[in-house]
């Protein structure tokens, strides 16, 4: 979706997303208090992406939760294009897929496309891709998915059982429909406009292997909604449930809250999994975008902008605590607490999560296979 001010589409986001109007556009719906309630309710527990709007919109949900109540289980169904290392913007709706698989005790069907990303990325090989897609396999594991319950396709590698749900998917799918959701051209490869064809099967492969209609719920960040809108629209055509979604809000990239956290946007300052503490440091202390004033004097006198501060911003998705977030909240917009204080809490917020991420990957390493879904 183009407007005037921004974009989002499944392989670019840039300028300053207004979210109210993506609903509109996408033609989704905004998430309710009483929808959050209610997944909380049945959670046991809250979760701050929940309160505090990270997870903004969905499709479908009333109806999942309900056949829920009513006893119908469902599936979750998310995934990665295994184009580079891992950002720590990817791993947001992962977070949240946790705590859902945790709450209503939900197989995930986690999808890696290396093809995708061969097809689309001219300087990257299938080897390149394939490789990438284990290592960002292990970025998913090491949230604590439980691998009886945790089923990983890498394209490649479950070709035959996702080709025969894409061809039924591509056959109801006009170019003209390709072209107006997702903006291609005649320039555009056809590998391409078979694409959504394949990120689209997996929502299918859980009623396949269970053998009944099985619906699927799609955490995932907004600019992938394209593909579920072509999804809803053939699964009743091929006697398939409409797939449901809940939609996130982006990681802002750190220079500023324009865009996504995102690697094409600038390698230099996108914070990887893989970073050491060193790098995670100069990289923020460097390119997070301040709210702070000119001078010390000037922002202990007028107060800071959290709002505009991208340190503050990213500490929305990782702190978990409210009342810390609302201390640091106060003491920046009050001027007690100075930029260099705000990107330091920051610093250590993220390299201590990276430090357990980063061992529980490795733990993980040889246990990949047990997640694995092959033909
Ligand atoms: P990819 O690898 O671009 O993104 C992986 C997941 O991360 C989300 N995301 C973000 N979330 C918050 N802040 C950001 N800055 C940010 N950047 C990306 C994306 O929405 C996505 O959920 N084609 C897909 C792979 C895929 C997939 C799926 C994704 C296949 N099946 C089903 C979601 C659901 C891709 O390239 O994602």
């Amino acid at each position: 979706m183009v407007v005037d001010k921004f974009r989002v589409t499944p392989w670019e986001v840039s300028g300053e997303v207004d979210y109210n109007r993506l609903i509109e556009e996408f033609g989704t719906k905004p998430l309710t208090d009483a929808q959050i309630k209610k997944i909380e309710q049945i959670a046991g527990k809250s979760h701050h992406m929940l309160r505090r709007r990270i997870f903004f919109s969905h499709r479908e949900l009333d109806i999942l939760l309900k056949e829920y109540e009513s006893g119908q289980k469902f599936a979750l169904y998310t995934g990665r294009g295994p184009s580079g290392n891992t950002h720590m913007g990817h791993i947001i709706p992962w977070i949240f897929t946790k705590y859902l698989q945790d709450a209503f005790d939900a197989p995930l069907y986690f999808q890696i496309t290396d093809d995708e990303k061969f097809l689309c990325k001219p300087d990257l090989s299938l080897e390149e891709t394939n490789k990438l897609a284990y290592e960002n396999a292990l970025d998913l594991i090491a949230l604590g998915f439980d691998p009886k319950k945790t089923f990983i396709i890498v394209d490649t590698d479950y070709a035959k059982s996702l080709y025969k749900i894409a061809i039924q998917v591509a056959k109801k799918v006009t170019a003209s429909t390709a072209k107006s959701v997702f903006g291609f051209t005649n320039e555009t490869n056809i590998g391409m406009y078979f694409w959504p064809a394949l990120q689209a099967a997996p929502c299918f492969v859980p009623s396949i292997r269970e053998g009944k209609n099985v619906r699927t719920l799609i955490p995932a960040a907004i600019d992938q909604d394209p593909y579920w809108r072509i999804v809803r629209d053939v699964a009743p055509k091929l006697g398939y449930l409409k797939t449901a979604a809940i939609h996130n809000v982006f990681l802002p990239a750190l220079t500023g809250p324009t865009g996504k956290m995102s690697t094409s946007s600038g390698q230099h300052a996108t914070v990887f999994t893989t970073d050491d503490e060193k790098t995670v440091r100069k990289k923020i202390m460097k390119y997070a975008f301040s709210g702070g004033r000119d001078t010390v004097e000037e922002h202990r006198k007028l107060g800071g902008n959290p709002d505009i501060d991208s340190s503050y911003q990213w500490l929305r998705f990782f702190e978990e605590d409210d009342e810390k977030l609302k201390q640091v909240y106060l003491d920046y917009k009050s001027g007690k607490l100075l930029s260099g204080e705000l990107k330091q809490i920051l610093v250590d917020k993220i390299n201590g999560f990276l430090k357990i991420h980063q061992k529980k990957k490795e733990e993980m390493r040889g246990r990949l296979d047990e997640f694995l879904l092959k033909d």
